[in-house]
């Protein structure tokens, strides 16, 4: 018997990295999952390896979390047995860009809040409704180390990461009285898809970044994801603050030669 069975889980971002391996992770525990992200045909395969290996329920669709009309379109015709979505992961997001704030680009600028910021809120606003009628439901964002610390040139991803912090403690607060758990996941340096989307494609820059160091995997994360999904009922994990071994700080990380 797994430790999620008949439970509905709802992953953004399901298609790579910290998404993709929750969406794997919950399925070893039975949970029934609505993946959506913007590549189709990666959710695609992804829920026929799912539903192969594990033989839980799938549900996904496209969604884009920055289109506020698609989300309200999606998420209001969810089948009636879809409905009932007892975990929340709010995991998409990303960074675009890494320079100086006056050498920004209001583009990237732009992705990033539209994505990490109303992009939440947008799916949040849609499914907290459903919880709050069930006086049930958790909800998990995916915020950072950025949202607690700003390093150089980061400056509008952890903008938008301390938002994600801050939206946490008020969900907490405006639903207190309705049952609802609310975690905030704060991952430091964790190698997937992240780094080569920040600069747009360039893997030899990407892979810069985890030089020396042993980085967290999408595993590490959906591992620690799952644990405060799976306390009991009165226990709200409030925050996970986590880094690989050899990163102090959002600055400070120690690489081997
Ligand atoms: N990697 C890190 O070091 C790190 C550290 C702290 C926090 N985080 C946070 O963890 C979360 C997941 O990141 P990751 O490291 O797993 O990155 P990733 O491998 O790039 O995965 C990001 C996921 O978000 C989806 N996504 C991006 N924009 C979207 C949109 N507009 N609508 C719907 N889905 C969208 C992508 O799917 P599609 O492209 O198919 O839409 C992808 O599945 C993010 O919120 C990130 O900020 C990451």
């Amino acid at each position: 018997m797994g430790k999620l069975d008949n439970k509905i889980v709802f992953i953004t971002g399901a298609t790579a990295g910290i998404g993709k391996a929750c969406a794997l992770s919950f399925a070893e525990e039975g949970a029934s999952l609505i993946l959506s992200a913007r590549r189709k045909n990666k959710l695609d395969e992804l829920s026929k390896n799912i539903k192969s290996k594990y033989g839980v329920k799938v549900y996904f669709f496209e969604l884009d979390v920055t289109n506020s009309e698609q989300v309200k379109e999606k998420i209001s015709s969810l089948p009636a047995e879809w409905k009932q979505i007892d975990i929340l992961v709010n995991n998409a997001g990303l960074a675009k860009g890494y320079s100086k704030i006056n050498e920004g680009n209001i583009e990237d600028w732009e992705a990033m809040i539209d994505t990490n910021i109303k992009g939440l809120l947008y799916v949040t606003r849609q499914i907290l409704p459903l919880m709050i009628e069930r006086k049930q439901g958790h909800i998990i964002n995916l915020g950072s180390i950025a949202g607690h610390q700003v390093y150089p040139y980061g400056n509008v991803y952890c903008a938008t990461k301390f938002a994600v912090n801050s939206l946490s403690e008020a969900i907490r607060m405006d639903t207190l009285e309705s049952n609802i758990r609310v975690t905030n996941i704060a991952p430091g340096l964790v190698e997937t898809e992240f780094s080569e989307v920040r600069f747009n494609g360039d893997k030899e820059r990407a892979k810069k970044v985890y030089n020396g160091i042993e980085p967290l995997t999408g595993e590490d994360i959906a591992d620690l994801i799952l644990f405060a999904a799976t306390r009991k009922s009165r226990i709200n994990i409030n925050e996970i603050i986590v880094t690989p071994t050899a990163q102090a700080s959002a600055t400070q990380v120690f690489r081997k030669e």
